[in-house]
């Protein structure tokens, strides 16, 4: 059984606590919180007060992806607005010293690697992580295709021995769906494919069988 995390930032934001009931109403695993910075990616998303609000209507699990040049300038402000895991790039600023200061906070300690970058960057810390988020698109905006050869990211990663939590992130479908996972991943990170479906339940449904 896979898991689902459905990413906020293709919710109706004119509607973000009816979009948040979805995550949860339908099941799915993790809501998961894009955050931007506007120069590790270019774009802007929510800040922490942002999660925090959504977090008084909505009891879900908050998987928040920091995509931001520094992440330990923001770890507290995510902590302390009730993330439940908080994933960091390898690429950012002072990643060892994020990944150290989220586990003694408690959280999940998460990894993330852009397209561009290889598995073999994150042996290093395999002891260190609960998760690994693989980037299928060039992180900044939804609603992309997924790149194919990130794939073989995922099949690399457990062939590295990686053995926490694989999760996959951008252009995630029904179709593509089946592929991920028989290649190693444990949960899908669906935007588009979750808040644009007709039937978001079926959709739900249908990763809990992968
Ligand atoms: C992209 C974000 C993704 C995004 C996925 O930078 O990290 O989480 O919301 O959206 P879709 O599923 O539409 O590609
Ligand atoms: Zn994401």
């Amino acid at each position: 059984m896979s898991k689902l995390a459905a990413s906020i930032l293709a919710g109706d934001v004119l509607h973000l606590g009816d979009a948040g009931r979805l995550v949860t109403d339908t099941g799915c695993d993790y809501l998961h919180f894009d955050i931007m910075d506007g120069v590790f990616v270019p774009n802007l998303s929510f800040g922490p007060h942002v999660l925090a609000g959504l977090k008084t209507a909505v009891r879900a699990v908050y998987d928040t992806h920091l995509m931001v040049c520094d992440p330990m300038t923001l770890i507290d402000a995510f902590a302390k607005a009730g993330s439940h895991r908080l994933t960091v790039h390898v690429e950012a600023k002072n990643f060892e010293e994020s990944l150290a200061k989220i586990r003694k906070l408690g959280l999940g300690v998460g990894a993330s690697l852009k397209p561009a970058t290889p598995a073999s960057s994150l042996v290093p810390y395999f002891d260190k992580l609960d998760l690994i988020l693989v980037m299928s698109v060039e992180p900044g905006f939804g609603g992309q295709k997924l790149i194919p050869s990130q794939v073989d990211k995922i099949r690399e990663l457990r062939a590295l021995g990686f053995q926490g939590e694989i999760e996959v992130d951008g252009g995630v479908t029904l179709e593509n769906g089946p592929l991920l996972v028989h290649a190693g991943a444990d949960t899908l990170v669906m935007g588009t494919s979750f808040f644009a479906a007709d039937d978001p339940q079926a959709v739900a449904d249908a990763v809990h069988g992968f």
